[in-house]
């Protein structure tokens, strides 16, 4: 594998091209973001440990017949995946109330949820990533209508997959966010899984052990990245 130009710089990951036209590079950076951007930070090594995260849940979730993007991991930060065509959404799946729902809501943080809560997001930093109901998705023509009913049952699959891997763990697992795209007609998950966009909490102290430590500068926010890694890989 060769690796080809710089594609994309986002947030937290910067994207190359390879020589394979079907396969694209993801590296994965110190840096931090919140709330759209605003904030700016690093978790010096955050970048290796959210590498290693993914490749431990892609992995798992490909045994247990969820198909994504991952390839291979390729180096200490670094990720071979299969190059999608992106829908621009982000689905995110909640089993407790925290974060945005708090304040929509009104409702008590940690609050367990009678069933899981899917929501969707209008990728755009431009307009604060909007929440969308169905109807928006298909009026913008982001996805069609069998993708978003895919998309749903795969969120919701993760969903339970990781919430029991987890479980085993002493983790809760709070909510997290998810991207798809497209491939030879097929719609896969991609992008990455780890604690900078999941929640989790240990299940008996609820220490949280994700990116929250830095959104709300609780401190410990490294320590808290290694701690998900030690449990879930050692
Ligand atoms: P952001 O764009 O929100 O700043 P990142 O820093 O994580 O996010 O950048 C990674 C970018 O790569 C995201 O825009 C994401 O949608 C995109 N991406 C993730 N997986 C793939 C893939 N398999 N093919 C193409 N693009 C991808
Ligand atoms: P929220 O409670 O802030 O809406 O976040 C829900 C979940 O989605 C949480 O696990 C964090 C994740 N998330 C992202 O990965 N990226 C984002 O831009 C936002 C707002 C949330
Ligand atoms: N990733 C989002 C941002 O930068 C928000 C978040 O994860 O809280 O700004």
């Amino acid at each position: 594998m060769i690796k080809g130009n710089l594609l994309y710089e986002g947030k937290a990951k910067t994207v190359f091209e390879t020589d394979n036209p079907n396969e694209l590079l993801v590296y994965f950076k110190d840096d931090a973001t919140a709330f759209n951007g605003e904030k700016h930070g690093t978790i010096e090594g955050k970048g290796v440990i959210n590498n290693k995260l993914s490749e431990f849940f892609f992995k798992q979730l490909k045994d247990r017949g969820i198909k994504n993007h991952f390839v291979e991991k390729v180096g200490e930060r670094e990720m071979l995946v299969k190059k999608l065509d992106m829908i621009k959404l982000e689905v995110v799946v909640r089993n407790f109330v925290a974060g945005s729902l708090v304040k929509r809501l009104g409702l008590e943080e940690g609050t367990p949820l009678t069933v899981p809560i899917v929501e969707y997001y209008y990728k755009s930093d431009e307009l604060g990533d909007p929440m969308l109901n169905r109807w928006h998705i298909m009026a913008l023509d982001l996805a069609k209508i069998d993708e978003l009913n895919q998309m749903e049952h795969v969120a919701l699959s993760v969903n339970t997959i990781l919430r029991d891997l987890l479980r085993a763990k002493n983790v809760d697992l709070i909510d997290f966010k998810l991207e798809f795209g497209r491939f030879d007609g097929e719609v896969l998950l991609a992008d990455e899984i780890s604690p900078d966009n999941c929640r989790f909490w240990d299940t008996v102290t609820h220490e949280k052990l994700d990116k929250d430590r830095f959104r709300q500068d609780l401190g410990g926010v490294v320590e808290a990245y290694q701690e998900m890694l030690q449990r879930l890989t050692l």
